[in-house]
């Protein structure tokens, strides 16, 4: 049997990992889980199922190596597992209650909670963040069940349990949810000083031009690298509004311009997309101009959010950021959004 160690210095011995002693210190926390799960279950008249092991809350800061490591062990699992990006899991509960309240069921929670855990004996969420009531209300009653159903729960976060939907309305409603949450799971920091995103990004060329088929080979080495083989979609909630993206995964979105700036997009928008990613793939950037003002002033927009909250950019335009925008009015203040590019650019942006 292959040890969840065993499996990570395989890794680093191979090069594909870098040794990290912070992540190192968290995988006997992996370990345990897994092979408390490899147990053979022995059901029985006279036996009860064994207590299934206590999950684990896997916090700390971006690019540390959380959704590596739970990647990296629901890989070595031999029960039925699934790992799910949170946002999206809440999103798909919430379509199934729906579904089921049309049904005329009176408490939907129930059954969609019977249905998680009789196709799974772990549940494994990357990026668990609790933004509105209605998600913090259900999840409390959904884990509660899942819990008392034996599914074990491993969870990535920024953030500690008790700051999870902290200054949230009506938050007092959600403390025994905090509660369940460290009775059970142990909750563990991986608390590596290293951003391990930005060291793969860092002296890798970022912005592309112009944007023909070696920019678009780049990018895709750079996608590769970053979410290895793996995407799902990821829903923006913007004033009871919808945005898809659907390329996405563990903190990276890629879209084309003419997804994020053809079309009628505002700055709520674009703060929302800028909060929810950590690096964002924008590609075929036109020159823009007069002709294209529209897609030019949300382009503006779309950049100083992601300034402001320093989001990693990789990009493939027609031109160098100072020769986007050259001709006609609005070229003056097309200045301070080409010297944004730029100073995105650097490698060490985002740290
Ligand atoms: N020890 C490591 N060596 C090399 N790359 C790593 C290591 N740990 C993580 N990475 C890579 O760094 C990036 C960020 O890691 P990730 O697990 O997404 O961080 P987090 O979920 O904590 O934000 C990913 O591309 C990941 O594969
Ligand atoms: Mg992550």
């Amino acid at each position: 049997m292959t040890t969840l160690t065993e499996l990570y210095e395989a890794r680093v011995a191979e090069g594909r990992l870098k040794p990290d002693e912070a992540q190192r210190a968290v995988l006997p926390a992996l370990e345990r889980i897994r092979a408390a799960l490899a147990e053979p279950v022995k059901r029985g008249f006279f036996r009860r199922a064994p207590e299934p092991p206590k999950g684990l809350y896997l916090w700390g800061g971006v690019g540390r190596g959380k959704s590596m490591l739970m990647d990296l062990f629901v890989e070595s699992l031999t029960v039925p597992a699934r790992r799910v990006h949170f946002h999206a899991f809440m999103q798909e509960v919430q379509t199934r209650i729906h579904e089921l309240r049309k049904e005329g069921v009176e408490d939907p929670i129930k059954p969609v909670a019977k249905e998680i855990s009789d196709s799974v004996r772990l549940l494994a969420y990357d990026e668990m963040q609790i933004t509105d009531i209605t998600d913090a209300m259900i999840v409390g009653r959904l884990f509660e069940r899942l819990f008392d159903a034996g599914v074990v729960v491993v969870t990535t976060s920024n953030r500690v349990p008790d700051d999870l939907y902290k200054d949230g309305l009506n938050r007092q409603l959600f403390l025994p949810f905090i509660a369940l949450l460290k009775e059970r799971m142990e909750v563990r920091e991986l608390a590596s000083d290293k951003d391990h995103r930005q060291d793969r990004l860092s002296g890798a060329q970022v912005y592309f031009a112009p944007a023909d088929s070696a920019a678009r080979a780049g990018i895709d080495a750079l996608w590769s690298e970053l979410t290895p083989g793996q995407e799902e979609t990821l829903t923006l909630h913007v004033k009871g509004r919808e945005i898809e993206l659907p390329r996405y995964y563990n903190g990276v979105a890629r879209a084309s311009f003419f997804t994020l700036c053809g079309k009628a997009l505002g700055p709520a928008d674009y703060l929302k997309l800028a909060e929810s990613v950590r690096v964002l793939i924008l590609e075929d950037i036109p020159r823009l101009s007069r002709q294209n003002f529209n897609e030019a002033r949300r382009f503006v927009t779309l950049i100083d959010a992601l300034y402001e909250a320093r989001v990693r950019l990789i990009a493939s335009a027609a031109a160098e950021p100072e020769y986007l925008y050259v001709e006609g009015s609005g070229s003056f203040e097309f200045e301070r959004t080409a010297s944004r590019l730029r100073e995105m650019q650097a490698a060490d942006w985002g740290t």
